[in-house]
């Protein structure tokens, strides 16, 4: 696998976590404080942590190694849209934390749809523009640099972890409906501007 098919991997599986949250911030839906819990965790250790710490200090900082800026363009935008996933989980995180059990749930299914919405738009982006780009500007020796730093990733994750992750990925989606494939035009998160303009 390239670094960027790891990253595309690690994609479908939090994408697997956004259809359970997609219908936990279903107007009627019920909302569980131990499964918000165990989202929130899966975003951060998961997506936040492991996988966007992978595009941030590794491709990312490769990227701008070879000539793309962090300041404007398709970097600034990833940088910006990671900060903002962060706030909205924050938010639910913080129902979660008031400590009588009872989080509000119009805050946590507004945040919930605003993160969903966020992630998918973002990933539709880094799959099918980003990526891309990261791979016609890379060297083999990038890719394998790459790779090797990834592997450093998930050694200092811990042993398991991944596995771990992915299996509660499964189990929070096992109820929801099986989607096709992402469409990102379909997300919004690509329309006719390729350079990340807005
Ligand atoms: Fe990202
Ligand atoms: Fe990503």
């Amino acid at each position: 696998m390239t670094p960027t098919e790891i990253l595309r991997h690690e994609h479908q599986i939090i994408l697997k976590v956004l259809n359970r949250v997609e219908q936990i911030a279903a107007p009627e839906a019920p909302v569980d404080p131990a499964e918000l819990a165990e989202i929130v965790d899966f975003i951060r250790t998961f997506a936040d942590r492991c996988h966007h710490g992978k595009e941030e200090n590794q491709l990312f900082a490769l990227m701008a190694e070879r000539g793309f800026s962090f300041d404007f363009g398709p970097l600034a935008v990833m940088m910006a849209e990671h900060d903002q996933g962060r706030a909205f989980v924050r938010a639910v995180a913080l129902e979660l934390e008031k400590g009588d059990g009872a989080p509000d749930v119009s805050i946590v299914k507004e945040n919930l749809a605003a993160y969903a919405g966020l992630l998918r738009g973002h990933i539709a982006k880094e799959d099918t523009i980003l990526y891309p780009m990261a791979d016609t500007t890379f060297s083999p020796e990038d890719q394998q640099a790459l790779l090797e730093a990834f592997e450093r990733v998930e050694s200092e994750m811990g042993e398991g972890t991944h596995e771990k992750y992915h299996a509660l990925a499964d189990r929070l989606a096992a109820d929801c409906p099986a989607r096709p494939e992402h469409d990102p035009i379909a997300a919004g998160g690509i329309h006719a501007c390729p350079s990340f303009c807005h």
